[in-house]
């Protein structure tokens, strides 16, 4: 019912014409599968949250295929201007005023001033805006709350009748989600740890970068307590595996899968949704995970693994 189709000319127009029809399509970007639909249209915005299960509450990234796109749906201010032309195409969502002649449709901010954007660096996903000429609305390409999909397995594995085609082109680059940041005129809020670190942003920005939401405010509230969860009960902080546990390593050690035997970050960031889904099917009871550092790229995958144990 759902098919897989290795990414290229037929298979993109094909896929154009789905999104156009109003269905969602699954399509790899840089960091994880996303479910594309077309972010101008009610029923297809709202076949993605039927498919993921997702609660509508929880609004959707929009990803355009450039700044022009980006201006025509949200007001960027000057450190938005600059982040824009230091991190896209890439791994960083900016939170943004929406404008009010967006044509967005309203189920995507879920009742929020603002939108959710990002300009994708994977050829397949930006191919597919220009091909289907529309800001494409897409979530991580898996039932709501479970693991996110960085192969076309996981989303078949997840969204199996759900959807009518997944668009393959191998195992995603980064392998965690987008840095979602809300650039202010004197700060810069990270709302999602991801691949573009807090020491990138200060960096490129030279304005102090704040971690976390201001008290009492769910700024995303898709940053549920509990989310890229197994079905299993995981472990953090393991060095050793009881008998039912299957153990996720990092750096040398005795383990079921290594993230990374060089305890390198970006191989493990790369690495760590495939191993925890590979976790999930074994015959293991439960999941143990090695410490991983908390500095740079291990702040984002600290903060998937506190997730996928909440
Ligand atoms: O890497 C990514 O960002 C992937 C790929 C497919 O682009 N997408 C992704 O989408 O991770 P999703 O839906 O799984 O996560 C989007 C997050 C959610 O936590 C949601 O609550 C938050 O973004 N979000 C969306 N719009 C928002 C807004 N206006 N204000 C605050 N948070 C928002
Ligand atoms: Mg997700």
């Amino acid at each position: 019912m759902t098919k897989i189709s290795p990414y290229g000319a037929a298979s993109l127009r094909e896929a154009a014409m789905l999104i156009r029809a109003g269905e969602p399509v699954a399509v790899p970007t840089e960091t994880v599968y996303g479910l594309a639909a077309d972010a101008t249209d009610d029923r297809a915005v709202a076949a993605i949250f039927a498919a993921k299960g997702r609660p509508s509450f929880n609004p959707l990234i929009v990803h355009v295929a450039d700044l022009a796109m980006a201006q025509s749906l949200a007001a960027l201010n000057p450190v938005a201007l600059l982040l824009a032309d230091r991190f896209w195409p890439g791994p960083l969502t900016m939170i943004l005023p929406v404008r009010r002649d967006s044509g967005l449709s309203p189920q995507i901010m879920a009742g929020l001033p603002t939108v959710a954007l990002r300009l994708p660096a994977h050829p397949a996903m930006r191919a597919l805006i220009r091909e289907s000429g529309r800001p494409l609305a897409a979530p991580s390409a898996n039932r709501s709350g479970s693991i996110s999909p960085t192969r076309a397995e996981h989303v078949l594995a997840s969204l199996d009748g759900r959807i009518r085609m997944i668009l393959d082109e191998g195992p995603t680059s980064e392998g965690l989600e987008s840095t979602i940041v809300a650039p202010e005129d004197t700060q810069i809020r990270v709302l999602r740890p991801g691949p573009i670190t807090t020491a990138m942003l200060e960096q490129a920005a030279g304005l102090p970068v704040i971690v976390g939401a201001p008290v009492g405010r769910v700024e995303a509230p898709g940053q549920l307590e509990s989310h890229y969860a197994p079905s299993k009960p995981v472990r953090l902080d393991a060095l050793t595996a009881a008998k039912d546990e299957y153990l996720i390593g990092f750096g040398l050690m005795p383990c079921h899968a290594n993230l990374s035997p060089d305890a390198d970050l970006r191989e493990a960031a790369a690495q760590l949704f495939a191993a925890l889904h590979q976790a999930d099917a074994s015959a293991a009871a439960r999941i143990a995970i090695a410490p991983i550092p908390s500095e740079g790229l291990g702040a984002a995958i600290n903060d998937r693994l506190r997730r996928a144990a909440a």
